[in-house]
């Protein structure tokens, strides 16, 4: 990573965000790493950056201001001259929260977007990466999607934003050859770093999502977890999704960042799926959560949840191949990290 020696990481104080900053520098001691984030989301944890340095041993300096601001982000662009790249994860990122005020995720999803192109150009950024989702693919009935797969109607305003946000870039790309640019499409990020050192991760108390809800029901911090839906047509009747270690994640944007400063890349535009490539049903789940930490989980059959698709899971071959990159962790590191993260966070 000898041409990136200054990322600026938005939502650096988010889940994928902090996992990839600690990647960052780790791997590349010479980097130094700027993050933004103005913990709008109820989950992200105020202290992330003193746990950052407790894990690193650096000091990350984090700007709390709204991205959508374009005075505030250009005072921070200007204050960090010489940034190599970009990686965006801010936006607001709840299903259900979406729906019930779509106009919310548009104005700050897409418009934070734009601010940040806006001042890649401005300020001479060569590499950028957008945090986008396998939620792109919508209701497509194709179960296993790689990116050349047709993108179905989005099941959400936050899916659309993704959607859209992808469209934004590939335009950008267009008119800006001197700038490259990927979309990265995660599939379900969960797990945690933990270390002697310490332990990073997201808060699990506000959240809808199947792996942090099996946490907190194992830790005695809700009752039950219902499945929802067992009437699918897939092996054991419950929904089947591409479960992926954040660490892989995160491993991954660094993977992604020196493709982009390596000048190789065929085009100036990249979208790459980020998966195992294994589809994993709730009760699968479920068994390698207890398999992994010897907990017995409390759960009940109940009905479908509106929105969700039967099964999708990725084919990655593309962030194989073109970055060099492979995930290490399996499902049981994944259950196991998430349940340490859950006992030393509660
Ligand atoms: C997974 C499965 C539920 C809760 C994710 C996230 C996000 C996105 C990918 C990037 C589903 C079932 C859940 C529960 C359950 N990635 N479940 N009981 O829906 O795939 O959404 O999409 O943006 O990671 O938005 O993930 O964890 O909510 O659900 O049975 O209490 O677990 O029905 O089949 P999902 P999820």
């Amino acid at each position: 990573m000898s041409s990136l020696k200054k990322i600026l990481v938005t939502g650096g104080a988010g889940y994928i965000g902090s996992h990839t900053i600690v990647e960052l520098l780790m791997s590349r001691p010479g980097c130094e790493v700027i993050s933004i984030d103005n913990f709008s989301n109820p989950n992200t944890l105020r202290d992330m950056m003193q746990r950052v340095k407790a894990v690193t041993g650096r000091e990350v300096k984090n700007y709390a201001i709204d991205i959508c601001d374009m005075k505030e982000l250009r005072g921070v662009f200007e204050a960090n001259p010489g940034i190599d790249g970009v990686i965006h994860f801010a936006a607001f990122k709840s299903v259900p929260e979406s729906v019930a005020d779509p106009q919310k995720y548009f104005n700050n999803n897409i418009g934070s977007l734009e601010n940040i192109l806006e001042c890649l150009k401005l300020y001479g950024v060569k590499n950028f990466i957008f945090s986008s989702s396998c939620s792109v693919y919508g209701d497509s009935k194709l179960v296993r999607v790689d990116e050349e797969s047709p993108l179905g109607k989005a099941a959400s305003p936050y899916a659309e934003t993704k959607q859209k946000g992808e469209e934004a870039v590939k335009k950008f790309s267009a008119a800006n050859q001197g700038i490259a640019s990927i979309s990265l499409r995660y599939f379900n990020p969960v797990g945690a770093y933990v270390s002697e050192k310490g332990s990073i991760g997201e808060s699990s108390k506000l959240t809808s999502n199947l792996v942090p809800i099996i946490v907190s029901v194992a830790a005695g911090r809700r009752k039950e977890l219902v499945v929802y839906g067992t009437d699918y047509d897939t092996t054991d009747g419950t929904c089947i999704r591409d479960y992926i270690h954040v660490s892989d994640i995160a491993s991954a944007h660094v993977a992604a960042l020196e493709y982009l400063a390596a000048g190789k890349a065929f085009s100036n535009y990249s979208v790459i799926n980020l998966g195992t490539g294994n589809g994993v049903s709730v009760l699968e789940a479920i068994a390698a959560f207890e398999k992994a930490t010897g907990q017995k989980l409390n759960y009940s059959m109940g009905p479908r949840r509106d929105g969700d698709v039967p099964a999708v899971y990725s084919v990655n071959r593309k962030a194989v191949e073109l970055l060099g990159w492979n995930p290490k962790h399996s499902l049981e590191d994944m259950m196991r990290t998430a349940w340490t993260w859950e006992q030393s966070s509660s």
